[in-house]
């Protein structure tokens, strides 16, 4: 088992990595539409746990994928997330003004140019994919497009964050919830993971067991998510809380209460940890992480 100062360590290694493909792919110009460019680079250069990046990497490194275009992916989810991001804090959507510890995009900037900003780094996203340098495999690309698309859109993503404006209007059981956490928050979680098997043309079975470990550390990770909005520090989440509850919004917590809300998350680490029994040592980065989604603080 990896230790716990060593998983940070590699965290901090591959954070650093797609930061700098970020910084690479996010270019200034010297139009005026670079204000664009700036909000982008600010949404996406300044900090972020980048646990998706990492999911990439690590699952990529199962099926010896090379490095360099594991890194592609990897930024081209972060940008997908970071969008996510930038338009969730919006005042149509969640109304905050703190992300990642900094002001959100949207009051830097203002609203058009934070929703143009979103828009931009979606399809920047898709602009990367779909670049042969991502993958030499013209099927594999088009895999990889047609995956993240399915998992940032209606039925992905985009889809749990309209069902999450709608939640504080319904009375959404367990059985919703999960549902919601699952478009909203596991697809991209998921989609990471998947992209590595992918890319390393990965066997049927390797790809079942690795989406089955997304699934519950997706799940492990909104719910703590949710908690971290009822017990966490905000200087230490760099984001507002006690917003799920104000916003009257059913979560894990609102439904099961803070403790059994965190034994569930602990459940989804044992189980995802399991699905990674098939991949042996191999898959240490991946197991540390599954722990350190549910002890995260931030
Ligand atoms: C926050 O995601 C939004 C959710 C989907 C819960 P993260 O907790 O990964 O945020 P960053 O990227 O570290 O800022
Ligand atoms: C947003 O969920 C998830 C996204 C898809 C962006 P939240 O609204 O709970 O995320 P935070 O708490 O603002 O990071
Ligand atoms: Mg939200
Ligand atoms: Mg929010
Ligand atoms: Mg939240």
């Amino acid at each position: 088992m990896m230790q716990h100062e060593d998983l940070l360590a590699e965290l901090a290694h591959s954070a650093e990595a797609v930061t700098g493909s970020l910084e690479a792919m996010l270019v200034e110009t010297d139009g005026h539409e670079n204000r664009v460019m700036e909000a982008m680079r600010y949404a996406s250069l300044g900090g972020g746990k980048r646990v998706r990046p990492f999911l990439v990497c690590a699952a990529a490194a199962l099926f010896d994928v090379d490095r360099s275009c594991a890194l592609r992916a990897a930024a081209a989810v972060e940008m997908i997330h970071c969008y996510s991001l930038v338009h969730d804090d919006l005042p149509a959507m969640d109304d905050d003004e703190l992300r990642r510890g900094q002001t959100t995009c949207h009051i830097v900037f203002d609203e058009a140019t934070a929703i143009l900003a979103g828009d931009a780094l979606l399809t920047k996203a898709f602009e990367v994919l779909a670049d042969p340098k991502t993958h030499a495999d013209p099927s594999v690309r088009s895999e990889l497009v047609a995956a993240f698309a399915r998992a940032s859109g209606h039925e992905g993503m985009v889809g749990g964050q309209m069902i999450d404006l709608c939640a504080n209007e319904y009375e959404l059981d367990l059985a919703q919830i999960t549902r919601l956490q699952r478009m909203k928050t596991g697809a991209l979680i998921s989609v990471s993971c998947d992209s590595g098997a992918l890319m390393g043309k990965a066997t049927k079975k390797s790809r079942h067991h690795l989406l089955r470990y997304a699934q519950d550390i997706g799940l492990a990770f909104q719910i703590t998510d949710d908690l971290l909005d009822v017990t966490g520090d905000e200087a230490e989440v760099g984001k507002k809380t006690q917003k799920d509850a104000d916003a009257g919004k059913a979560t894990f917590v609102t439904l099961l209460g803070v403790d059994k809300a965190r034994e569930r998350a602990h459940v989804h680490c044992q189980r995802a940890q399991e699905h990674l029994a098939i991949f042996g040592e191999k898959a240490d980065s991946l197991r540390a992480l599954a722990t350190f989604i549910v002890e995260r603080r931030s």
